[in-house]
C-alpha cells in the first residue's frame, strides 16, 4: 500500500524534468506503488484546453498577469480532477511542473508579480507539494536541449538565454526560501546519474 504522496519536478526548460519523472514514476510503479504521472500546464481534459491556449500562437498573445490568470485556472481544474483525487485514494502523484514554475515565469519574467501569484494561488489553489525537486541545469545547455525538440508550443524558451539565466537563478532562490520541501539536483549530469540522487531523494522523504 502506498502512501498518498504529492512530489513535484522544476526547473528551467530542457533541464531533464519529463525524462526524470518519467524514471521515478516507472521506479516507483516496479515496487508496486500506484502512481499518477502527470504535467503542468495541463493534466486534465480542461487544463490540456488551456495549455494550447497559452502555449501556441504568437509568444506575446497574453499579459503576464493574463497568464497568472490562465494557468491558475489550468491548475484549479488538474488539482480538482486528478491531482487531489489520486492523493485521496492514497496515490503517489507526480506532476512535471506546479505552482513554482508561475511563481517563476509570470511572478518574474516581465516585472515583480510574485505577490500577486501567491494571492492568487492562496485563494484558488491552497496546495503545495510534499516534495519538490528542483533539476539545477546550466542555461545554455538546457537551452540547447529545448530547443532540439520539435513542437508546436511556443515555449517561454523562445524568449532566449537571458530568461533561461533569470529563471535558473529564480528557482534557486525559491528552493532557499522553501527549504523543507526544496531539494536541489545537479541536471549538468548523464540522466542515470541524476536519477539515482532523485530516487535516493525520494525514498529519503518517504523514510
Ligand atoms: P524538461 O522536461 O525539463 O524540459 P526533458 O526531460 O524533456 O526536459 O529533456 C530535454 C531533452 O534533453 C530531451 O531530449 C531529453 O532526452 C534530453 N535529456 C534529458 N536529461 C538529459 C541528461 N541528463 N543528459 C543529456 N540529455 C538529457
Ligand atoms: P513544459 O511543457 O514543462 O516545458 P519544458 O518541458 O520545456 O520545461 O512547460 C511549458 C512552458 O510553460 C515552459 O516554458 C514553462 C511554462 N510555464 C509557465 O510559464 N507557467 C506555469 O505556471 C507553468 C506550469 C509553465
Amino acid at each position: 500500500m502506498s502512501l498518498g504522496m504529492f512530489l513535484t519536478f522544476e526547473g528551467i526548460d530542457g533541464s531533464g524534468k519529463s525524462t526524470q519523472a518519467r524514471v521515478l514514476a516507472d521506479h516507483l510503479r516496479g515496487l508496486g506503488h500506484d502512481v499518477v504521472l502527470t504535467r503542468e500546464p495541463g493534466g486534465s481534459p480542461g487544463a490540456e484546453e488551456i495549455r494550447k491556449l497559452v502555449l501556441e500562437g504568437d509568444p506575446d498573445r497574453w499579459s503576464a498577469e493574463t497568464e497568472i490568470l490562465l494557468f491558475t485556472a489550468a491548475r484549479r481544474d488538474h488539482l480538482e480532477r486528478t491531482i487531489q483525487p489520486a492523493l485521496d485514494a492514497g496515490k503517489i502523484v507526480i506532476c512535471d511542473r506546479f505552482a513554482d514554475s508561475t511563481r517563476m515565469y509570470q511572478g518574474l519574467s516581465r516585472g515583480d508579480l510574485r505577490d500577486t501569484v501567491d494571492k492568487l494561488h492562496a485563494l484558488m489553489i491552497g496546495k503545495e507539494p510534499d516534495l519538490t525537486i528542483l533539476i539545477d541545469m546550466d542555461p545554455a545547455t538546457g537551452l540547447t536541449r529545448a530547443k532540439s525538440r520539435q513542437t508546436a508550443e511556443e515555449r517561454f524558451e523562445d524568449f532566449g538565454e537571458a530568461l533561461q539565466v533569470r529563471m535558473r537563478n529564480g528557482f534557486l532562490a525559491l528552493a532557499a526560501e522553501f527549504p523543507d520541501r526544496f531539494r536541489v539536483i545537479d541536471g549538468n549530469r548523464d540522466i542515470d546519474s541524476v536519477t539515482r540522487d532523485v530516487i535516493a531523494t525520494v525514498e529519503a522523504a518517504r523514510a
